[in-house]
């Protein structure tokens, strides 16, 4: 069956390679997610490759040199999907990226990513981080607030910027860094998403005066050198209005600055936030509207004011990761209750996808093990958490599920692992990438093992009997 089509009677979009058999089974690039279950156990993370690397693809055509007269960058958001296998996805497909830690930023380094490539974000980055990422060479820093000026200005100080030698041709002596302004625009599809109205803990508002402040604070410092604006909207916006009018905030904002300083941007980014298709009523416009509206409002705007067009930058995670991830559950105990509803249990849930329960986040799944089977019922997918909200799924149709069935839950590749976590001492799941009939594993399954390997017990509190003896020995060992 072909991909990208809507599976009416589950009415199931088949992202990417995956597929329906004629025995019933979900295929992702060419692997049978029944065999993969049995192999690897659930739940389990699926990643597509060949969608992964067509959603980046996707990204740097749209925002090519044709609409953008001083180029276009894509800075892949690492937050989304972070893996050092995907990370070396990233940097094969030629997309920068952006980290917001210090273990973010690890990754890169570990995995070989061109550090002059990264763009180091985050409203609180600590001393220890902006060492490290100067000492690596960042490509960018996206200033977010007037106290990281003076933590990078010390920083550089300590490490004896500006006086420090060129190295290899380069000023090494400056770090090229971006303000992150808060151009007031609304957007995104939930308040916790929502990151550029005035009110926000990021990034430096314009309408309060702190943008300009910043600017010229950056601009009077011998360590910084300013590049460019920056700023990010909110994250699965499913329209290009809102950046059109964040572009000709910015714009006007340069030209005041021009005004005030004589400086001009040569970079402008826009961030990330470009939606996804979760569920039926999602419409995301593509990468290539979101590109042409952007590049128009550059554009005109640049005329306008007689301002040069900046290079632009887009910072895509979920519209690169998303749709190339699937989660597999093992369904366990159904529960009708008379008049009211069906639950039927997976093995996984909040812990391994805290998005339904934190934004109210929708999915579709099929059962993968039947997936040609008729819906004859509609169930809802309880996780396994201790928490009444743990709720995967509501209402979904499906064929009458049975213990043992295998439920396929799509679009999950954006912030599921990368928002991961143990509670109730759940060991996170593995993940396998697939890709033309293989698969291979790119993340170990946590074992208990995992848990316990950071776990100290002190002296007084240990098992003190004679069968404590071995316990105790365990524990120190
Ligand atoms: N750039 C910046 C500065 C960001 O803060 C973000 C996301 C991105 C780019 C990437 O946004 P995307 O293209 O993935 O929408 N955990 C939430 C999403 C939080 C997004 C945070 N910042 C969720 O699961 O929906």
């Amino acid at each position: 069956m072909a991909s990208d089509v809507v599976v009416e009677a589950l009415s199931l979009k088949l992202h990417g390679t995956a597929a329906i058999q004629a025995d019933g089974h979900l295929t992702i690039g060419g692997v049978d997610t029944v065999a993969l279950a049995r192999t690897y156990g659930t739940p389990l993370w699926v990643i597509d490759e060949r969608h992964f690397r067509e959603n980046c693809r996707t990204y740097r055509r749209a925002f090519g040199p044709g609409l953008f007269p001083a180029g276009a960058e894509v800075v892949y958001a690492s937050k989304a999907l972070l893996t050092f296998a995907v990370c070396r996805l990233a940097a094969q497909e030629g997309l920068s990226l952006d980290v917001v830690s210090g273990g973010e930023l690890d990754a890169a380094i570990a995995t070989g990513f061109p550090l002059e490539k990264v763009f180091f974000h985050g409203n609180n980055k600590t001393p220890a981080e902006i060492a490290e990422a100067l000492q690596g060479g960042v490509g960018r820093f996206v200033i977010d607030n007037l106290h990281e000026i003076e933590l990078i200005e010390q920083t550089c100080a300590d490490a004896g910027r500006p006086e420090a030698a060129r190295r290899g041709g380069k000023d090494t002596r400056r770090a090229c860094v971006l303000v992150r302004v808060n151009p007031g625009v609304e957007a995104g599809n939930h308040s916790y998403v929502k990151t550029a109205t005035n009110d926000s803990k990021f990034g430096l508002s314009i309408a309060a005066g702190q943008a300009l402040e910043a600017v010229q604070r950056v601009l009077a410092s011998p360590y910084l050198e300013l590049r460019g604006l920056h700023c990010h909207l909110g994250s699965q916006i499913l329209e290009p209005a809102p950046y059109e009018r964040a572009v000709e905030i910015l714009m006007d904002f340069a030209a005041r600055v021009r005004e005030e300083t004589g400086w001009v941007p040569a970079e402008l980014s826009l961030g990330g936030g470009f939606g996804v298709r979760y569920a039926e009523g999602d419409e995301p416009p593509s990468a290539s509207t979101f590109a042409e509206t952007m590049a128009r409002a550059l554009t005109a705007k640049a005329a306008e004011l007689g301002l040069p067009v900046p290079r632009f930058i887009v910072e895509p995670g979920r519209a690169i990761a998303a749709t190339a991830g699937w989660t597999l559950y093992t369904i366990g105990s159904i529960k009708s209750i008379p008049g009211v509803r069906t639950y039927a249990a997976v093995d996984g849930g909040m812990a391994d996808n805290p998005r339904p329960a934190l934004y109210q986040a929708r999915h579709e799944a099929c059962l993968a093990n039947r997936a040609l089977d008729k819906p004859t019922s509609v169930v809802t997918i309880a996780g396994r958490c201790c928490e009444s909200g743990d709720i995967l799924i509501r209402d979904l149709p499906l064929p009458d599920p049975r213990p043992g069935d295998i439920l396929a839950v799509s679009c999950t590749g954006a912030y599921n692992y990368t928002m991961s976590m143990n509670y109730n001492r759940l060991p996170r799941p593995a993940m396998v990438l697939v890709n033309e009939g293989r698969a291979d594993i790119i993340l170990r399954r946590e074992t208990y093992a995992d848990l316990a390997r950071l776990e100290i017990v002190p002296e007084r509190l240990r098992l003190r009997t004679a069968g404590g003896a071995a316990e105790a020995a365990r524990l120190t060992e």
